[in-house]
This record gives C-alpha cells, structure tokens and sequence, in this order.
C-alpha cells in the first residue's frame, strides 16, 4: 500500500450506487479500509463482485439509513470491524420528478427522509466516533447543483438538498473545534440511471442541449475532489461548497 489514504477507514454511504461505488474504488486503491453501505443488499452484492483488492479492507452494510437506531448500531459494528471511521462520503440519496403541485405527503416524506435526514443521522454517529477517538475527521456531504439553483419539478429534492448545504456550514462550526472538516460537494449532471427518465422528458432535453460544455460529467470527475478533500491538503478547507459541474450553475436556463 501507499496511497493518501493508508490506514484511512472510510465510510461511503450510496456504495451500490453509480458514483458512490466509484468513492469506493478509489479509496480503496489508495490503500484505505472502506464500510459500503446501501439500504440495498443486491447493489452491495454486485459491488462486491466488482471490486479489485484484498477483500479484508471493505465490508458491506445493508442498512435503512433514514432509521437513527440502525445507523447508530452500524457505526458500533464498523467501529469493531474496521476501526473508527476517519472519513464519511455522505453520498446517499433518492431523486424524483415531479410538478410542486402533484407532490404527495409520501414522495415528500421519502425525499426529505432519503436525502436529508439520513445524512443527518449518518454524519452525527460518524462524528461522534471521530471525536471520541481524537481524528482529524472528514466529512464530506454530497448535495447537488439542485441545491444551489432552482430545478422546475425537482423542488422537494432540491429542498433536501439545499437543507444538506446549510447542514454541512452548521457542522463545520459545530466540529470545527473537534479537528473535524466538514464540506460539501454538489455535483452537477452526471450521467447515472438516477438521471435516466430526465432525459426522457422535454425538460431533460432541454438540460442536455444546454449543457455548458455540451457534456454530462462522469462519476470519475467528483472522485478526485472528493479525495482531495478528505486528504491532509485539504486541513484548511472547513464549511466549503464546492460546485463540480463544469460550470453548469452559471447557465442554469431550466
Ligand atoms: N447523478 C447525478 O447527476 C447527481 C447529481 C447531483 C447529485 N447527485 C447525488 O449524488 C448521490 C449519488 O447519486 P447516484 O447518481 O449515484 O444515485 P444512485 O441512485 O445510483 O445511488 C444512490 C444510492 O443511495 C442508496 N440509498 C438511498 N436511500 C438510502 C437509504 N435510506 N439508506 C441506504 N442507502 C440509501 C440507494 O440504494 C443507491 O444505491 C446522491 O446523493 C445524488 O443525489 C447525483
């Protein structure tokens, strides 16, 4: 091993997912223990299936996150297994389309709770692992450039995410004095099946015609910032919002 990371243990929420299995990839080649967590054992599975490496530096954790007890019990695991998290890439979440006007109680519940409110549980017990063991921890909360400009039909979603920057400003205050650094990435359109039905839509291709650079970004261009940022290069950046999105907020025209 002699990556960046050596020794590092990471958390990646969302690994079953399209970018969060490239989170752990590269962690895991630069020489870190890596938990995998998804509420879906199956994408876990496949992940395990496809990751290169000796298998001792990762285990899979299938959990509901948006469950505070479940979350705390799969901390005291990882803690056990692996170590103490010194690194959380809070990448879970859901996406749906939909019109303000035909958002239910339930799709308003399930965006809120897949988005926001597990990422809230999750970075707390990561933090408090990270306090109580004394690390220099990083936590990085994925958003979306959805929360920094209004998206037409994305509303809920964007209200989570919007919710998942200021959260991350309140923990950087918060555990700044802990030694731990709080940022949050906001990707903007990469292209994964969470992005599929968009471009199904009018209002999709619209987005993919005015694209800034006329290209979608790929999972392997937030891995990079997201390493870096959970790297001793990084001990100055605190309550950071940072936009990986090839400038698509300042064109923004949907
Ligand atoms: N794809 C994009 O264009 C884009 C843009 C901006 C932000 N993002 C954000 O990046 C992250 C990853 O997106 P993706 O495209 O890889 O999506 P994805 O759907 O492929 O992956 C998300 C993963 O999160 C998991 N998950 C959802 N709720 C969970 C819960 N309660 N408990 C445990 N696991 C849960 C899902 O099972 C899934 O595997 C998301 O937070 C998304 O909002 C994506």
């Amino acid at each position: 091993m002699s990556g960046v990371h050596d020794g590092d243990v990471v958390v990646v929420t969302g690994a079953g997912g399209a970018i969060g299995s490239a989170y752990a990839a590269g962690f895991l080649a630069a020489g870190a223990s890596v938990a995998l967590v998804d509420i879906s054992d199956e994408s876990l599975g496949r992940l395990e299936q496809s990751l290169e490496g000796p298998s001792e530096r990762r285990r899979s954790y299938a959990v509901n996150l948006t469950d505070f007890g479940a979350v705390a019990d799969m901390f005291a695991r990882i803690e056990k297994e692996l170590g103490p998290p010194r690194v959380l890439v809070n990448n879970a979440g859901v996406g749906k389309i939909i019109p303000i006007l035909d958002v239910t109680e339930a799709d308003h519940d399930w965006l809120v709770d897949n988005n926001l409110k597990q990422a809230f549980a999750v970075a707390k017990e990561a933090a408090r692992l990270m306090i109580r063991h004394r690390l220099r921890g990083s936590i990085i909360n994925i958003a979306s450039t959805a929360g920094l400009r209004p998206i037409a039909h994305l509303t809920t979603y964007s209200m989570a995410k919007a919710a998942i920057i200021f959260m991350t400003a309140c923990m950087a205050k918060e555990w700044g004095t802990e030694g731990i650094n709080t940022n949050c990435l906001c990707p903007g359109f990469i292209d994964t099946p969470m992005n599929h039905a968009l471009w199904e839509t009018d209002q999709g291709k619209t987005v993919l015609a005015n694209l800034p650079r006329g290209r979608l970004g790929t999972p392997e261009h937030l891995v990079r910032m997201v390493m870096f940022l959970a790297s001793p290069g990084a001990q100055f950046i605190n309550g950071a919002v940072i936009p990986v999105d090839d400038g698509l907020q300042h064109v923004f025209p949907f």
